[in-house]
């Protein structure tokens, strides 16, 4: 059986005091109800040392929202890798869409950050997806496969186990967005496996696991997961309170009972 993973990134929300109210809550959860799927939380920065010293000792993973690809240097306002494992932190997402668009993050500068993190021990979560007019003018997969192959790009078979993927089409995220059909998330989520498969090998394209975001929400969390090349759900705004979050993760186990 496959496992199956749940998180949520928090984008720029979230005092440290609120963060950690939410790990706390988070952890008691886990502890009583020790869920099946694999989940992790994507706090902002300034809250990171804190959440991870509450969830420690728990199954739940914590990752950072970015970082630089150097262990330091003149690069103001900018976080290592250093710094991140300095925190207790295990994952970090790289590459996604408001990085992309409001940031300048490029397919190279997204590349050079799964490089740094894998070197570093730390699990990248790349974060890809097709732009509202790629989708119009038919491009949707080549912009997937292209940002695919560029992420991973010098990343050893080895390497490539920890590596994880979120499909998130950018016309699906955040308020004005709108959910893909299932059906559709699917088959972009086959493509990326068959880039992932041309880059390595038919098991690594297996084992990847690929995440999809965009407007997930408990209403339409189980037709994702019921989905067969979808491993999972990264959520944004329907998991920011924990009760919420919580009710996701349930619905992941529901998945993963029913025989995915
Ligand atoms: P959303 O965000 O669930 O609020 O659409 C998803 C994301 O940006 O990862």
């Amino acid at each position: 059986m496959k496992r199956l993973w749940i998180g949520t990134g928090w984008k720029m929300n979230k005092t440290t005091a609120e963060a950690e109210e939410y790990a706390v809550n988070l952890c008691d959860f886990v502890e009583h109800d020790s869920p099946r799927a694999n989940v992790f939380i994507v706090p902002p920065f300034t809250a990171l040392a804190r959440v991870c010293a509450v969830l420690k000792d728990s199954p739940v993973l914590v990752g950072a929202q970015n970082m630089h690809w150097e262990e330091s240097g003149a690069a103001t306002g900018e976080i290592s890798p250093l710094m991140l494992k300095d925190c207790g932190v295990q994952l970090v997402e790289l590459g996604h869409s408001e990085r992309r668009s409001s940031f300048g993050e490029t397919d190279f500068s997204v590349n050079l950050k799964v490089r740094s993190a894998l070197r570093h021990g730390l699990r990248p979560l790349i974060c890809v997806g097709e732009t509202a007019q790629e989708k119009e003018y038919g491009a949707a997969k080549e912009s997937v496969a292209r940002q695919v192959r560029i992420a991973l790009h010098g990343v050893s078979r080895e390497e490539a186990v920890a590596v994880l993927i979120a499909y998130e089409p950018v016309w699906a995220i955040g308020e004005k967005g709108v959910p893909s059909e299932p059906g559709y998330a699917c088959a972009m989520h086959r493509a990326i496996r068959h880039t992932v498969e041309e880059s390595y090998d038919t098991d690594i394209a297996q084992q990847l696991p690929v995440l999809y975001g965009g407007s997930v929400d408990s209403n339409n969390g189980a037709a994702f997961l019921s989905q067969a090349d979808i491993n999972g759900l990264f959520v944004g705004r329907a998991a920011w309170q924990v009760a919420s979050f919580v009710h996701l993760i349930r619905i992941t186990g529901s998945a993963l009972e029913g025989g995915k």
